[in-house]
């Protein structure tokens, strides 16, 4: 009813906004401002094999996969130890390589989903050590599983994954953090500038809920739309594609997200009027190579909604619409830039009359294969 919804028309839009207090749940106990410490206690109590470990193999579906695929970024950069991501239900029936000094890194918001686990259950018969990524407390992965963190996010009832996905993101970088402090990987410097950003992550993502209502509006234009393309690179290909599954799961749009860079091989065929595309334009390293995305992507009369930080000129004069997202480490930003793709997606979908917390034919955990 209305009253476990908090006054919010729907659990979709109650998750989005509890997404501040859910990361400060996520990091409580973790991080330590004033000493500049991340401690994951589970990566401590197994700090041998994890630091022993040739390669992480990442398992996962749907949207923890895309969580999995931003770990993948943190713990390669951060550790400097091979990270590959695989959809649990390929990963499960090809017979994958694997050996003891193999960890596999379970993602799964309810822990129940059948593919993931079957993941777990043929990893550990492999011998690899299997760390877990999960929501619910006492689920069958985290049952199973080596070791692992939950992520502390409370109960999401919406069917579209919205504050898991922050909540896994979060935990990854703190396993990062953790862990490549401990191999030496990450300088001082840095590893304290990442705590400072990231205790203040909380805060950002208030700042882009405070424009829930312009969002609203501009999300009117789009409900004609039959196609949608979400662009990224670098940290911000995995909120693409996340962000079109939103939109896909509850508009019922088709959306593709895809690497900026690569739409040249294929998805720019198909830019015209009709074609809405969101770029996630923060000013990072790659911001130069974007641009050019943009500009290739307008020359073909692409309907541009962008996602700038607020010095933006360049691409606030090319792009049709703009969100502003507040500044931070081009390593955190997938936590800020994911949040305005929730809501576009859940407003087209209002706006659409869908039942965005019941999306037809998707399951919460899907238990079966
Ligand atoms: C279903 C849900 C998605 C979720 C996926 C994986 O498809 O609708 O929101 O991302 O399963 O679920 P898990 O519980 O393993 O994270």
């Amino acid at each position: 009813g209305q009253l476990e919804k908090g006054g919010f028309p729907h659990f979709m839009l109650k998750e989005i906004f509890e997404q501040p207090e859910c990361i400060n749940d996520c990091m409580r106990g973790r991080i330590n401002g004033t000493l500049h410490e991340v401690t994951l206690s589970a990566v401590n109590d197994h700090k041998e094999q994890l630091l022993n470990a040739q390669r992480f193999v990442i398992v996962a579906c749907g949207t923890s996969w895309h969580a999995g695929l931003i770990g993948k970024q943190l713990i390669e950069t951060f550790c400097r130890i091979p990270v590959e991501v695989e959809y649990a239900s390929e990963f499960r029936y090809r017979n994958p390589v694997l050996t003891n000094r193999d960890v596999v890194i379970a993602i799964s918001q309810s822990g129940e989903t059948a593919d993931t686990l079957a993941a777990v259950e043929l990893a550990k018969s492999q011998g690899a050590f299997v760390y877990g990524i999960c929501n619910a407390v006492g689920s069958s992965i985290p049952r199973i599983t080596d070791s692992g963190s939950y992520i502390h996010v409370g109960p999401e009832i919406g069917v579209a994954s919205t504050k898991a996905f922050t909540g896994q993101v979060t935990v990854l970088t703190m396993f990062a953090l953790t862990l490549g402090k401990e191999k030496g990987e990450i300088s001082t410097a840095d590893y304290n500038r990442i705590i400072d950003e990231l205790l203040q992550i909380p805060e950002k993502i208030t700042e882009v809920l405070k424009q829930n209502e312009s969002i609203a509006s501009l999300s009117r234009i789009f409900t004609y739309a039959h196609n949608f393309l979400y662009l990224g690179r670098g940290y911000s290909y995995p909120v693409a594609l996340e962000g079109a599954l939103k939109l896909k799961e509850i508009s019922y749009i088709h959306a593709e997200g895809y690497p900026a860079a690569e739409m040249k091989h294929g998805p720019i065929a198909l830019v015209d009027t009709e074609m809405p595309v969101v770029v996630i334009a923060t000013q990072n390293a790659m911001y130069e190579k974007i641009v050019s995305n943009v500009q290739e992507t307008k020359a073909r009369k692409g309907h541009i909604i962008a996602l700038i930080n607020k010095q933006d000129t360049v691409i606030r004069k090319i792009a049709d619409e703009c969100i502003e997202i507040p500044e931070t480490l081009e390593c955190l930003e997938p936590l800020v830039t994911t949040i305005p793709l929730q809501l576009l997606a859940y407003h087209i979908a209002v706006c659409k009359g869908k039942d965005v917390d019941q999306p037809r034919n998707l399951a919460k955990s899907v238990t079966v294969e």
